[in-house]
């Protein structure tokens, strides 16, 4: 019986250095190296994620072969996130990604972070996963669409952002409440307490299956400039209110679109990505959904949703098996299609 490919995988599009060990479709090993540094300017700053990346890179991807027990001679193949992202963030994984596939004789496999984070189901966990076609709701700091995933290899967005994405307007409002950077996982802790009716924010009117969050952005802090006037305690006094009435807007014109997008497509195979999709509350509301709408609902293991390379490496898996690999030519692109 011959062995199951041996993949490793290199995640550094925007500001998580991440490398992976991936045996057949089961992790051996996954390393992410947070970038501090942006916490005190309150969001990504390139240039100094690229510097990180590259500090970071080597010793990320030795942590990775030395925990997954294997010898870098084992490695079957290199796939690496090639866009979208920070350009000089991606420049440090592809630039290492590909002296590794010379150095080693191994083919260059290129990974879109956004199916990476949807291929991310297919981590053998032992768990269930989604059967094709299914839609994937991808909600990250960056990027907010639903996409319709007919297989590994072919993939439509049928509805997306036209401003802000999810995470950024978790991250915007978090900023106006003065809580630290990235913000969603703070509002997501406060909100547990509060009340989601507390307070309303202006709705969007966006047609198709399209999102808008910059309108709810200014509703939002028109509302807390007028709170804090009246009373510069406002955000103090209604913290847990106002994370729990902001987290509940943003859910609810997310469930809105995917509710839409399922009658139109009568699929009910549903699954979440990204880094939003750690958020408690619209993972209750999706598991209530499913039970009450019928339909199968998949969310991949924590650890999964926000950036890391074991997504870049069950990507890898699949075009491994297809032989799709890439060339030395081939460049990253900050705003990489599918
Ligand atoms: O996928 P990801 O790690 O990076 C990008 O590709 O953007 O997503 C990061 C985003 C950030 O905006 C962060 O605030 C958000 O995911 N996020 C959350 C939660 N955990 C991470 N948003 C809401 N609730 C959470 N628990
Ligand atoms: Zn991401």
């Amino acid at each position: 019986m011959s062995k199951e490919s041996i993949i490793l995988g290199i995640e550094s599009s925007c500001d998580d250095t991440s490398a992976a060990i991936l045996q057949g479709k089961k992790i051996l090993s996954n390393v992410i190296a947070n970038q501090e540094i942006h916490q005190q300017y309150g969001g990504v700053v390139p240039e100094l994620a690229s510097r990180a990346h590259q500090q970071n890179i080597i010793p990320v991807v030795n942590s990775s072969i030395k925990k997954a027990n294997i010898k870098k001679e084992d490695i079957d193949a290199i796939a690496f996130t090639n866009g979208p992202g920070l350009l000089g963030s991606l420049l440090v994984g592809s630039s290492f990604a590909k002296s590794f596939a010379i150095g080693m004789d191994i083919p260059l496999i290129t990974i879109n972070h956004l199916q990476a984070h949807i291929l991310a189901h297919f981590i053998d966990e032992g768990n269930a996963i989604p059967k094709f076609p299914f839609l994937c709701l991808t909600v990250s700091g960056g990027h907010t669409q639903i996409v319709k995933v007919e297989s590994s290899n072919n993939m439509q967005i049928i509805g997306s952002t036209l401003d802000d994405a999810a995470g950024e307007a978790f991250d915007k409002s978090a900023k106006i409440l003065g809580l630290p950077y990235p913000g969603g996982p703070f509002i997501d802790k406060h909100a547990k307490k509060g009340n989601i009716h507390a307070f309303t924010f202006g709705k969007p009117k966006i047609k198709k299956l399209d999102f808008s969050f910059s309108g709810l952005k200014t509703s939002i802090l028109y509302k807390i400039q007028d709170g804090v006037k009246e009373n510069s305690d406002f955000i103090k006094e209604n913290l847990e209110d106002l994370c729990a009435s902001i987290q509940y807007a943003i859910v609810s014109i997310l469930l809105n679109k995917l509710q839409k997008a399922i009658k139109q497509t009568g699929i009910k195979q549903i699954a979440i990505a990204g880094g939003v999709s750690a958020n408690s509350y619209l993972r209750d509301q999706l598991e209530n959904l499913a039970k009450k709408e019928k339909f199968d609902f998949f969310i991949p293991k924590f650890e999964y949703c926000t950036d890391n390379a074991a997504m870049v490496a069950i990507a890898g898996y699949f075009k491994f098996s297809d032989k799709n690999f890439a060339q030395q030519s081939e460049s990253p692109s900050a705003r990489l299609l599918f």
